[in-house]
């Protein structure tokens, strides 16, 4: 019973597959209008819902299991927006401080500011540090250094981000 399961899963993907390639060789809106229909058919059967603008898969056992992607785990996501903004260009996850503070350990403690105050490292200090980098600023760095243009991205990225510190104990 497994066996056919696994296996129709592989045909279904073979089709998938199929299907992008002719896709991709046929011109025109139309051929894509069809690929993308052909495509939302093959994912409702395998259960598995295609946002075809990006193509990527959600909710099936191609997002669980596909080695490398990002699924819907908000921390895998939240690495993937940082690294896509080069927030590693300032921040390590190692402990080790860079341009700005490191991201491990950072998130549930108390982060000493230059004010000489202190402040609880919870999920709405994340999200300002992010936002409003200047808003409070960390004791030994400067302001002015991280970019506030962080403020742009999608409230979602910016929960994905704050899930992926909180998961740097
Ligand atoms: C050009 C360097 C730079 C980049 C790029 C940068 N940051 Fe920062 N960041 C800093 C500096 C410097 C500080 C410390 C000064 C301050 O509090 O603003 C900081 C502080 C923070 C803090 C507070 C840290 C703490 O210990 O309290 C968070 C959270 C943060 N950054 C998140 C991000 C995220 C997320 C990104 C990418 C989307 C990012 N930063 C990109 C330089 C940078």
């Amino acid at each position: 019973m497994r066996m056919l399961t696994i296996r129709r899963a592989a045909l279904l993907g073979l089709l998938v597959l199929g299907v992008g390639v002719l896709g991709c060789t046929a011109p025109g809106d139309q051929a894509q209008h069809r690929q993308d229909e052909a495509q939302k058919e093959l994912a409702a059967r395998a259960g598995i819902t295609i946002d075809t603008s990006t193509g990527q898969a959600s909710g099936g056992p191609a997002a669980a299991g596909g080695g490398g992607a990002a699924g819907n785990d908000p921390v895998k996501l939240g690495q993937a927006v940082a690294l896509q903004n080069a927030c590693a260009a300032c921040h390590t996850t190692d402990g080790k401080a860079s341009v700005g503070p490191t991201w491990k350990g950072l998130a549930g403690h108390d982060v000493d500011l230059v004010d000489g105050s202190k402040v609880k490292a919870d999920d709405a200090y994340l999200k300002e540090s992010i936002l409003q980098p200047n808003a409070k600023v960390v004791k030994g760095f400067a302001p002015n250094v991280m970019p506030q243009t962080f403020s742009s991205l999608k409230p979602e990225q910016i929960d994905q981000l704050i899930a992926y510190i909180n998961s740097l104990k």
